[in-house]
C-alpha cells in the first residue's frame, strides 16, 4: 500500500463495489439488517442522464479503499444549494492515511464549484472516532435538531389522507 491513493467519480460499472462498501459501513454501524439496496439499484441511479446520487471512490493500487456518497439539497434560509453526505467510509486497513480527509476535501471542492453554502451529514451518537474526525475538520454538531423519518406503511397511510 505504498502507492498514493486516487479519488475518482464512480459510474454504473462501480455499482457492485459501492454496494460492498455500503454493506461494510452498515455492518460497522450495526445496521446491516436494514440494507435492502442491490448493485442494480446503484447501477440504475448512476446511469441516469442527471443522477440524483453521486459517489467518490478512493482507490490505491487498483483496490477500493473507501467512498463518499452524496447528493444535493437546498437551504431556503441561505437560498443556495448544499451537499448532503449520506455515507463516508474508509476500509479499516486504509484508515489514518488521509483518505477520509481527501474524500471530504474533494467534496468541499465540488461544493465550492457548485456554489453550495453547506455540507451536512449525520453521525451515530456512539461513533466517537468519527465525531472527533469531523470536529478536527471544523464541523459542528447541530445539537438542537432532531431527525425525523417517514417509512412505509406510514407513507402509504399519509398519501391516502
Ligand atoms: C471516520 C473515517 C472516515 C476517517 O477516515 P480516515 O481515512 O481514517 O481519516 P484520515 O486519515 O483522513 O484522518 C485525518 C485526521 O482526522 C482525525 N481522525 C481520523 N480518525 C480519527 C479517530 N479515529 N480519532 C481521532 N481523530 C481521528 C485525525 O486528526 C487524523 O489525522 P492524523 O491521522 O494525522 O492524526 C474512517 O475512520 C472510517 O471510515 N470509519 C468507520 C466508518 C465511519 O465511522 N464512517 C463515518 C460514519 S458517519
Amino acid at each position: 500500500m505504498s502507492d498514493k491513493f486516487v479519488i475518482r467519480s464512480a459510474g454504473p460499472k462501480d455499482a457492485a463495489a459501492i454496494l460492498a462498501l455500503v454493506r461494510e459501513l452498515a455492518e460497522f454501524e450495526q445496521m446491516l439488517d436494514e440494507v435492502r439496496a442491490t448493485a442494480a439499484d446503484f447501477a440504475h441511479e448512476l446511469a441516469r442522464p442527471h443522477p440524483v446520487v453521486h459517489v467518490l471512490l478512493a482507490e490505491q493500487g487498483g483496490q477500493v479503499a473507501g467512498f463518499a456518497l452524496y447528493f444535493f439539497n437546498f437551504s431556503t434560509f441561505v437560498g443556495r444549494k448544499g451537499i448532503y453526505l449520506e455515507d463516508l467510509y474508509v476500509r479499516a486497513a486504509w484508515r489514518r492515511q488521509g483518505i477520509g480527509i481527501a474524500l471530504l476535501a474533494e467534496l468541499a471542492r465540488i461544493a465550492a464549484l457548485e456554489d453550495c453554502s453547506r455540507m451536512e451529514w449525520s453521525v451515530l451518537d456512539w461513533n466517537e472516532p468519527a465525531i472527533r474526525f469531523y470536529e478536527s475538520l471544523g464541523a459542528k454538531g447541530l445539537d438542537q435538531w432532531r431527525q425525523f423519518r417517514l417509512t412505509q406503511p406510514a407513507i402509504a397511510a399519509l398519501s391516502a389522507r
